[in-house]
């Protein structure tokens, strides 16, 4: 720690801004709770005294959004300079090389670490720099306030860290060991949740499949939610190939709350390219496991992620990917352009690839995935479904919901954000489809 240049008055507003996955969401969601119960009220990151950026270190770009957000903040128009927390995973990956790189920050805090948040803006305050990236063997969820304001979808954190150390992937140094929060931790939070009027939970995990507590699995907590009043949806993610247990794909056969949507990564369709990225699985486990999600549960929509520009992939190698696509006919799915991470190994391996051939590469995979996209939800047009209304539409009385499949729906209704609606679906695109509420029969 170190003295800035000067001391400030403590903030009485706050922003949290959220970078990256679900987990940072999560997490966002936490530290906002943290600082109102600390008495500070919410703002606009335009004229918040303190402004919170949870970061993500996943993969370049989005680590040096940090850097950009920050050079805005400090040219505010009304001159105003708000004290600058980085929280999330650069924060953990970079520490104090962030306040040495750009002065105006003052809190350094890892995402192992936010529950300390309060005393790092204190200390802030007085002029320090306040730097925190412990990963206390003291879980910060027993640490935080309980949860607050809820809409109708949730995210709940159960599990945290990776131990499956893909040589691409900074997960494991940033956010440490797979630790799983406590069976009745969790079913407590669940409960203040719904009670706050959360309709849908979405159990999140880095590696949630990984989830365990006295021998109990992640599929006894999703049957013990499903016993939960007024909860009437259950997600679940990220999952690893080899963590799908029987339990848990029995489960999507069994379970009536968990819906049928799952996102399982499978990075890439060459066995070459999964073994020097340490994936420890291969094409065809994966496609097996696929396979026995389908058996359970038929409508069940996949997702996954797939990096492209890996060191040392081929043509042939990209070309096992796009077969691997086509074989297993996503709902939707994220591609990424391999970006080396300091630290990983992958970083330092032989034959990196050009970034046009990668660019190239992303491109041909994109167009396959969206083309998948769109047919996955034109396959739904004419279904009649429940739709979960979470938000309002641009045009009046227009409310946007999710389907079972996690598909965007719009509609024209009278019914309230938060109702579950049974919906007729009538048109689709890539990205959202149209439908009309289901007139109610008279019983
Ligand atoms: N470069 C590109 N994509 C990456 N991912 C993780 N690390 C990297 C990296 N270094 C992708 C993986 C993962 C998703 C969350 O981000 O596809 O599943
Ligand atoms: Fe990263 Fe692999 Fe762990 Fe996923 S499973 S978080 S890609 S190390």
């Amino acid at each position: 720690m170190w003295r800035r240049m000067s001391s400030s008055a403590p903030p009485k507003t706050f922003h949290v801004k959220s970078f990256g996955c679900q987990m940072n969401a999560y997490d966002g969601a936490r530290m906002s709770e943290l600082l109102e119960a600390e008495g500070l009220s919410a703002a606009d990151s335009a004229d918040a005294d303190l402004v919170v950026l949870n970061t993500c270190h996943i993969r370049e770009k989005a680590a040096e959004k940090v850097y950009s957000d920050i050079g805005r903040l400090i040219k505010r128009e009304d001159g105003s300079k708000p004290m600058i927390a980085v929280a999330g995973c650069v924060a953990q990956a970079e520490g104090a090389e962030i306040a040495r790189r750009a002065p105006a920050v003052g809190v350094v805090v890892g995402p192992q670490a936010y529950h300390r948040l309060p005393e790092l803006v204190a200390k802030a305050a007085s002029g320090a720099t306040a730097i925190d990236t412990d990963m206390p063997a003291e879980p910060k969820f027993k640490a935080l306030p309980g949860r607050r304001r809820q809409g109708p979808t949730a995210f709940l954190t159960v599990q945290e860290g990776c131990d499956k150390f893909c040589t691409y992937c900074v997960v494991p140094y940033t956010r440490g060991a797979e630790v799983s929060r406590p069976w009745a931790q969790v079913m407590d939070e669940a409960r203040a949740l719904i009670e706050m009027g959360a309709r849908e939970i979405t159990l999140l995990g880095q590696n949630v499949n990984a989830w365990v507590d006295e021998g109990r699995g992640l599929h006894d907590l999703i049957a013990a939610m499903d016993r939960l009043p007024g909860l009437e949806r259950i997600r679940y993610t990220t999952s690893h190939p080899n963590d799908m247990s029987e339990g848990l794909i029995r489960a999507h056969g069994e379970v009536a709350k968990l819906m049928p949507f799952l996102h399982l990564p499978v990075q890439s369709g060459s066995d070459r390219t999964l073994k020097a990225m340490n994936r420890s699985h291969a094409t065809d486990s994966y496609l097996r496991v696929i396979e026995r999600v389908r058996a359970a549960r038929p409508d069940i929509a996949l997702s996954g992620d797939f990096i492209v520009g890996f060191p040392g992939e081929t043509d042939a190698d990209f070309e096992a990917t796009l077969r691997i696509v086509e074989a297993t006919r996503y709902a939707q799915a994220y591609s990424f352009k391999y970006s080396p991470r300091p630290g990983t190994p992958a970083a330092t391996m032989d034959d990196q690839v050009p970034a046009e051939v990668a660019d190239e590469r992303l491109q041909r995979l994109q167009a396959l995935i969206n083309a998948q996209q769109l047919a996955f939800n034109q396959a739904t047009v004419g279904r009649r479904t429940s739709v979960l209304l979470e938000r309002r539409g641009k045009h009046p009385g227009q409310l946007i919901g999710k389907s079972p499949w996690l598909q965007s729906i719009h509609l024209e209704t009278e019914a309230a954000i938060g109702d579950l609606v049974e919906v007729d679906i009538l048109s689709a695109g890539p990205n959202s489809l149209g439908g009309a509420e289901a007139v109610k029969q008279a019983a």
